[in-house]
């Protein structure tokens, strides 16, 4: 009798959840790949492409395809900006870039030859394609698809050599071992930073505005971070959307526990590896390129990353960092990288449909 009653509450508690759109079940958004005058191919290309990663999930880009041509315009979409945690536009720049080495790779997996042109102010990048007659590369799909943003805790063992090694090979690309005295100076920063924007009420309400707080929210504005972005999942997702709300988020404790996560993650790592390049948009959309080369390195190796930005969000901490690191140029992106002791994660592909940013050229 006792267990039917309990049977039954637990029933009702779990058809309340799904009600609401909270349940813990992994979601699906289902990206719309129809685009007007796109033919399947190309439509299966932009929507690999466009797992690429951006701040905030806000994917502020726009492309324009000209198939007659075999040329792709992208550009960046002002209008999904984050003024607040990004008012340089730096971080526009950078995901439009990641973007756009996204786009390439996916037409280069599908045999195409492909050239690029990133125009002076850096708003634009122009890729021409051509089929060159090789078969698909499946495996460069696969790493694009597995590619995320994994924010658990990671083995401190520091990365192999032969990996570091390669990422020599990646321009303005270096690895600060947990060891050495330049993760305890990133580390250092990062947190000044994070302390900082906890208290900026500005960057709290923005980060809500983009944080999702149910299953149905997530599969109608198919962007933003959703639980299973920030690795919460199965009934502690549940619990998550169904206590969290847009109001909490903006509140002191969220903040603090947003702080608290950012101090363990710092400690959960083999390390950092920072992306540099100068202060211009056009070497923004450059250092993008590399961040997405550098991921898909780190996928290939069973490396886990995690973009910490706290700290380059702010102008002079860049200088600082550059300073003290000893960099050429200005640190455009810190990674927190290191191995998972479990299953590597996978991205939850949370993408908006193809015709909301992609137009066809006659
Ligand atoms: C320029 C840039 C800055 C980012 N900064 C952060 C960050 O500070 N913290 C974080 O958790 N993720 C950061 N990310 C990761 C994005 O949140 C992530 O790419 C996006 O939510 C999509 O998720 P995915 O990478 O798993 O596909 C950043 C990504 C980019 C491109």
């Amino acid at each position: 009798m006792k267990f039917k009653i309990i049977w039954c509450l637990v029933s009702i508690f779990l058809i309340v959840l799904l009600y609401l759109g909270i349940s813990g079940r992994q979601v699906d958004v289902n990206t719309d790949m129809v685009v007007d005058g796109l033919d399947n191919e190309t439509a299966q290309i932009m929507y690999y492409a466009g797992l690429a990663p951006s701040s905030h999930n806000a994917q502020m880009w726009r492309a324009k395809i000209y198939p007659a041509e075999g040329k792709l315009v992208i550009s960046v979409d002002e209008t999904r900006t984050l003024p607040a945690v990004d008012p340089e536009k730096r971080e526009m720049y950078i995901s439009m870039g990641a973007y756009a080495r996204s786009c390439i790779l996916a037409l280069e997996a599908y045999g195409y030859n492909t050239s690029h042109h990133i125009s002076d102010n850096g708003t634009t990048v122009t890729i021409n394609y051509k089929k060159n007659g090789m078969a698909t590369d499946d495996g460069l799909i696969t790493l694009m698809k597995r590619r995320h943003s994994d924010k658990r805790e990671y083995m401190s063992t520091p990365l192999p050599e032969l990996f570091q090694e390669g990422l020599n090979g990646i321009h303005g690309t270096v690895y600060f071992a947990q060891s050495s005295d330049g993760y305890e100076f990133i580390k250092k920063e990062t947190l000044a930073a994070a302390a900082e924007q906890q208290n900026d009420q500005s960057v709290r309400n923005e980060l809500a505005e983009w944080l999702r707080f149910s299953n149905s929210e997530v599969t109608r504005k198919k962007d933003g971070i959703s639980a299973e972005q920030m690795n919460i999942t199965g009934i502690k997702k549940s619990l998550y959307y169904l206590f969290m709300s847009r109001e909490s988020a903006k509140g002191d404790a969220f903040a603090r526990k947003g702080y608290d996560m950012a101090v363990e993650q710092t400690d959960g790592c083999a390390g950092f590896i920072v992306i540099s390049d100068n202060d211009t948009p056009r070497d923004y959309v450059n250092a993008g390129m590399h961040l997405m080369e550098v991921w898909l390195y780190a996928v290939r190796n069973n490396i886990e990353v995690h973009p910490m930005s706290y700290a380059v969000e702010n102008p002079s901490r860049r200088i600082e960092l550059q300073r003290s690191l000893k960099l050429l140029n200005p640190p455009q992106m810190i990674l927190r990288v290191g191995m998972i002791d479990g299953v590597y994660g996978e991205n939850a592909q949370v993408r908006r449909d193809l015709k909301d940013y992609i137009t066809v050229e006659k």
